[in-house]
């Protein structure tokens, strides 16, 4: 039997990346994404600004996909969308467009949960790694632990209790004065430091889950009484905080990450979502991959923070098994993994 290898519109609108990607027989053909720096001075997402300009892109984004991949709209076999977890004013606007085209175009539609398109990321390019595998997806809402059994099956084995790690950069990078979103900017900046300059306190938390809002605290804490002493503490040691703090962040990730491992005896380890772009991170895999005999899979920056591409690629397998969705569907912005 010849196997149906289809064309897939996929558009990605949760938070405040607007993206468009086409996908033909599992290939990528493009990731357009218009990314919304009205956030900025806001220092952190407004949702209210984001389902604005979500609606302002979106036209724009998909018919720019569209057109550079070269695809008519008869060529298409199907819309995918985000359907959650994400903000509700954001999903809508990707959800009723998707139904529009749909609609227009009589296509069925394949609904995408966001999480786990940023763990199917992994099978846009090689070397794609093997089921099962665990992933530490890493975002500004969500830190996970994943165990991937294969495409539409995943289940989550540890997560955060209270803010998400990439929340903790930014937040961070606010105290210190930094714009948002902080988490590149720290990076950047302990590039240049001395990571054992300064030390954290750890919240230790049960078996494979995490909490980040102790090192909120805590940090808000040390700048106020080194501030006390030197007013001009942070200019002075940007780096070296910097540094000591995305230290601390990734040893607290890692921690849990290799007791996943331990406790499942999986060595294949990916990293996902926003977080995973953090050049400390990665190195600390790639460290941990020679002594712990790991196999690490890294995406490439533009498919780890938000983008179409992923959800085109989760779309794609949902397309294989026939899962479409029906017209009447509605976004979940709290959707669960495996839900
Ligand atoms: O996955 P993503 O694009 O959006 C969400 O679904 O949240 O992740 C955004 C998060 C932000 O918290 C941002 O600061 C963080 O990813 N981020 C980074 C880096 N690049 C993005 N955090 C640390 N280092 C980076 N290089
Ligand atoms: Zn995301």
């Amino acid at each position: 039997m010849v196997q149906i290898l289809p064309i897939i519109l996929a558009i990605e609108s949760s938070c405040d990346e607007t993206s468009a990607s086409v996908i033909q027989s599992g290939k990528i053909l493009n990731n357009v994404v218009a990314s919304q720096a009205i956030h900025q001075k806001y220092g952190g997402v407004v949702p209210e600004l984001a389902s604005r300009a979500h609606q302002k892109n979106i036209v724009g984004v998909v018919n720019e996909a569209m057109h550079t991949a070269g695809i008519k709209n008869s060529d298409l076999q199907a819309i995918a969308f985000t359907r959650g977890p994400g903000l509700m004013g954001s999903l809508l606007v990707g959800v009723s467009f998707a139904k529009g085209m749909a609609l227009a175009l009589n296509l069925p539609m394949i609904e995408v949960n966001h999480m786990e398109a940023h763990v199917l990321a992994h099978f846009i390019d090689e070397p794609r790694p093997e089921f099962p595998f665990l992933c530490l997806t890493v975002s500004g809402g969500h830190t996970q632990i994943v165990l991937v059994k294969n495409f539409l099956e995943m289940e989550v084995i540890g997560q955060t209790q209270d803010d998400a790690v990439g929340e903790a950069f930014d937040k961070a990078a606010k105290m210190m004065g930094l714009p948002y979103p902080g988490g590149p900017l720290i990076d950047q900046y302990a590039k240049l430091g001395n990571a054992n300059a300064y030390k954290f306190s750890q919240t230790s938390m049960p078996n494979l889950d995490f909490s980040f809002s102790g090192i909120k605290t805590a940090f808000l804490y040390f700048l106020r009484d080194k501030k006390k002493e030197d007013e001009n503490f942070i200019d002075k040691n940007l780096n070296d905080i910097c540094a000591s703090l995305q230290k601390h962040l990734i040893s607290m990730l890692m921690q849990k990450l290799k007791l996943a491992s331990h406790q499942t005896g999986i060595k294949q380890i990916a990293i996902a979502g926003g977080v995973a772009a953090n050049s400390g991170l990665r190195n600390t895999l790639n460290e941990l991959a020679q002594e712990l005999n790991w196999k690490v899979f890294i995406p490439e920056f533009q498919y780890c923070t938000d983008n179409a591409a992923m959800i085109a690629i989760a779309a794609h397998y949902k397309f294989l098994a026939g899962k479409f969705c029906a017209m009447d569907v509605a976004p979940i912005p709290n959707l669960g993994i495996g839900s």
